[in-house]
Order: structure tokens, then sequence, then C-alpha cells
């Protein structure tokens, strides 16, 4: 600094707490790099940033109330507070009822509205109570800084927002609004800037990515499946994946590019929530048991190897044990490599939450846990199937080992592998020695696999 120059104040801090979905993990990056060319700066320790973005969920119960929990903890023991903002879904759900509730909150702002934050802090700071739970119909996307390109070799790319499929049980709906794709052109510009910073693999979000649709460089119309392929072409993006799908969405085409691409991971996250054709109509699932085995096996034809990966609902209303040991038997059928289950969770302003016959916690419990053992014996025995097979590893963090890096698989599996000279963000061909439910190990192999 010379002499003459004012002084300058020491820049003000963030920190961003994303909660919930990968799509909520895309948003909170977006809203911290924006911070950033507002001259923000990472905060060392959250605890004691200027400005603290809680990037909320409302999907269930619990994530919903936890927001108090943790606006609470933000209290300092002179008694101050950040700047506080509530962002994300629980914030369009309850909107200015959370700052009353919680009076410390400045910010509520909408996920659809997210890009305003610099002017409703700014807002804030003059004492104003800055809520904005607008769904603009100009998007985010447009009014957001340009993608700064990662740290780390993987990246999220949110493709398609919002959900028009409104499933019973379900806020998102209601929370991100009516399905919307963002434009192509838009897209390969995000995905290059990605790349250009040393992304590797990315992974195209949505909650309903597979309904993505658009028109490519030469105006023809195509699917999800011409975006991939489209992107499957950029050198140095090395894999691709997609999450979360409908099963009604998925096209011959999207099916197809499973075996036709390499660079797509033969990885299938596919919700099927339930077993019983029943309760499949009662939430509004539109898609029968059968249909959905019927896509699992046409996906596994193009792709033998494809692992396949789901999230059920245990305890929806009017569920009986009969409805129940069907979605065992869904599970039994579909055989997945991972999944996610929940409790039903009873949320105001959907149709289940008003329905007869709400299930029983202990009931539930029950129900959860033996779903659980289900699931957990099908990981493990598709971890196990993989010991002996030599693969493809993308290094994306450090182990807890000296010189231990830990990767993932094509199949979306945490391998640890110990060799000297590797780093992250190294592509490095293993052989899968070892399985546990939730991690394996590998040894580097000298031949390069195929
Ligand atoms: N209760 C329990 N689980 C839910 N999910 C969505 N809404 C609810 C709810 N009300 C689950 C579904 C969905 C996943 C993201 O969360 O399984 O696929
Ligand atoms: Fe929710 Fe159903 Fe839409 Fe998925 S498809 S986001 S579960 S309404």
């Amino acid at each position: 600094m010379t002499s003459d120059s004012p002084a300058k104040n020491p820049a003000k801090t963030f920190h961003v707490k994303s909660f919930g979905c990968q799509m909520n993990v895309y948003d909170g990056e977006r809203m911290a790099e924006m911070l950033g060319t507002q001259g923000y700066v990472p905060a060392a320790d959250g605890a004691h940033a200027d400005l603290v973005v809680l990037n909320t969920c409302h999907i269930r119960e619990k994530a919903a109330e936890k927001v108090y929990s943790d606006i609470g903890r933000l209290k300092r023991e002179d008694g101050s507070t950040p700047t506080i903002a509530v962002a994300g879904c629980v914030a369009q759900a309850e909107g200015a009822e959370i700052a009353r509730r919680a009076p410390s909150v400045d910010v509520v702002v909408g996920p659809q509205a997210y890009h305003r934050l610099p002017d409703l802090i700014a807002r804030a700071e003059r004492g104003e109570k800055a809520i904005d739970l607008d769904m603009p119909l100009e998007s985010k996307f447009g009014a957001l800084p340009k993608r700064a390109g990662g740290q780390r070799p993987t990246a999220f790319l949110t493709v398609q927002e919002g959900c028009d499929k409104f499933c019973t049980y379900c806020v998102v709906p209601y929370t991100r609004g009516a399905e919307i794709s963002r434009p192509f052109g838009d897209l390969i510009a995000e995905a290059r800037a990605l790349v250009a910073g040393g992304v590797r693999e990315i992974t195209l979000l949505g909650q309903n990515v597979n309904a993505w649709d658009g028109e490519d460089g030469k105006g023809r119309a195509i699917g999800l499946d011409g975006l991939i392929r489209e992107l499957a072409r950029e050198d140095g993006l090395e894999r691709i994946r997609y999450t979360t799908s409908h099963p009604n969405d998925m096209t011959d085409g999207l099916i197809a590019a499973h075996g036709e691409i390499d660079k797509l991971m033969p990885f299938l996250h596919l919700p099927v929530q339930a077993g019983s054709d029943r309760i499949l109509a009662a939430m509004n699932r539109s898609h029968s048991v059968d249909s959905y085995l019927r896509v699992i096996e046409r996906v596994r034809a193009a792709r033998p190897d494809i692992a396949i990966s789901g999230d059920f609902i245990v305890g929806f209303p009017g569920e009986s044990e009969a409805d129940f040991e069907a979605t065992l038997d869904i599970v039994r059928a579909t055989n997945y490599a991972m999944a996610y289950s929940f409790k039903y969770s009873r949320r105001p302003g959907t149709p289940a939450a008003t329905m007869d016959e709400q299930i029983d916690e202990a009931v539930m419990n029950d129900r959860l846990q033996r779903l659980q053992a289900l699931l957990n014996q099908q990981q493990q025995a598709f971890n196990e199937a993989t010991v002996g097979r030599a693969t493809r590893l993308l290094l994306e963090r450090k182990g807890k080992h000296d010189g231990q890096l830990i990767g993932k698989s094509p199949w979306l599996q945490s391998v640890h592998v110990t060799a000297p000279g590797l780093a992250i963000g190294d592509m490095t061909d293993v052989r899968i020695t070892s399985a546990g439910p939730n991690s394996l190990g590998a040894e580097p192999l000298m031949e390069a696999v195929a």
C-alpha cells in the first residue's frame, strides 16, 4: 500500500452451508462464486463469518426444522450474530414466517431468486428484512457470474429445474416451481468453463433431469441423450453422470446412450419409491411396478454392468403390510447397487398430508429397518462382485492414511488406493482387492485398462 492510499477495510467474510440434495450443493457453489465477485472472501471458519447463508432443504420435516436450531447456533458469546440469509426450499416454503420465528434472520431468498442476493444483503445492511420469494421469468442463471471452474476434479451442473409431476407426498413442485430446461448453448459454455478449470467429471443435475429438452447448435430438438452426446465430444471431459431421473422419462434414446457413449458412466439413479401399484397410484407416480421393471430390464440390456440406485419411502398413508412386502419384492427383483430410503414425512400443503390412514411411527421404523437390511445386503453383494475387477478411478480426495487417495469407480463406489506419484484429479487404473459396505480397496495396475 502506498502512503497516500486509503487504509482498506478488511474484506468481509462469508460462509455458505448447504443442506439436502445435490442441486442445493450446486446452488451453494454458485452463491459462493457470486459473493466472491462482490468482494467477499470465504471465512476460514464458519462460526466467525460476517455473512452466513443457510441453503436449506424442505423435503422432510426433520431437514426443515433443523434450520431453526442452526440459526440459534449462530449467536455468538457476546450476543451478536452475523448477517444471516436463509436460502433454499425452506425459504421458499415458509417465507416471512422464518424472520418472524427467528428475528436474527436478515434475508430470506428462494431458490429461483438467489442471483439477487447481493442486493438483498445491501438492503439488510440498511436495516430492512429483505425477503425475495419470486420465481422470475428471467432465469437466475443468466444473471449469475460465469463459472470459475473448480478446485475439484468433479462438478455438478444444473441443466433442469423444477417438477411438473406432483407426486402427492412431495414439496418440490411448490418450492422449486415448474419444470424448466436450461438452454443447450449455456450448458455447453458452462461445461467448457468447468473443464478449462480442471474438471474431468460432470454430473448433470435436475429434479427430473431426464425430462431435459432443448435445441442443439443446429436448431434440432434434442433430449438429455443428445446433450450427453454433445458433452462427450468435449476434450478433457472424461466422465458424465446425471441425476435424478423419473422412470417415465427414460426415453429409448437415453437408454441406448448407456450402451453407446463410453464417457457416460454405468450408473443410474432411478427412484421407484414403492413396490405396490396401489400405493404408486396414491402417490401419483404415474408408473407401475411393471413399467419400472421393464425400464430396468432395457437399461441392463443396453449396459449389462450398470449399477442401479433408487429412492424409497416407507409408511406412505394407507400402506399395508402387504404393500410394504411388495416394496421388498421390487427391491429383490431390481437388485440395487445402492439406495436411499426414508420414512414418509407429512409435508403441509401436499395432497398426502390430509390423506386418511397416516401410518404409525413404530410401524414405519420397523419397515424402514427391514428395507434397509435388504438394501445393505444388496449393496455389500454389489461391492463384493467388483472385487478382482480391473477398472479406472478418478481420484477425488485424500484418504486417512499417508499417501492414500480416494477415487470413484465408474459405478460410483468410493475406492481407496495407495501408490506413489498419484495426485487428486488423476485417472488411474487399479484392480479392486477388497469390499466393505461403503468403500473398497484397490491396488494400482501397471497395464492400462481398456
Ligand atoms: N417424505 C419422505 N421422503 C420424501 N421424499 C420426497 N418427499 C418425501 C416425503 N414427504 C424422498 C423421495 C425422493 C427423495 C429425494 O426424497 O424418495 O425421491
Ligand atoms: Fe417430487 Fe415426484 Fe417431482 Fe420427484 S418426480 S421431485 S418425487 S414430485
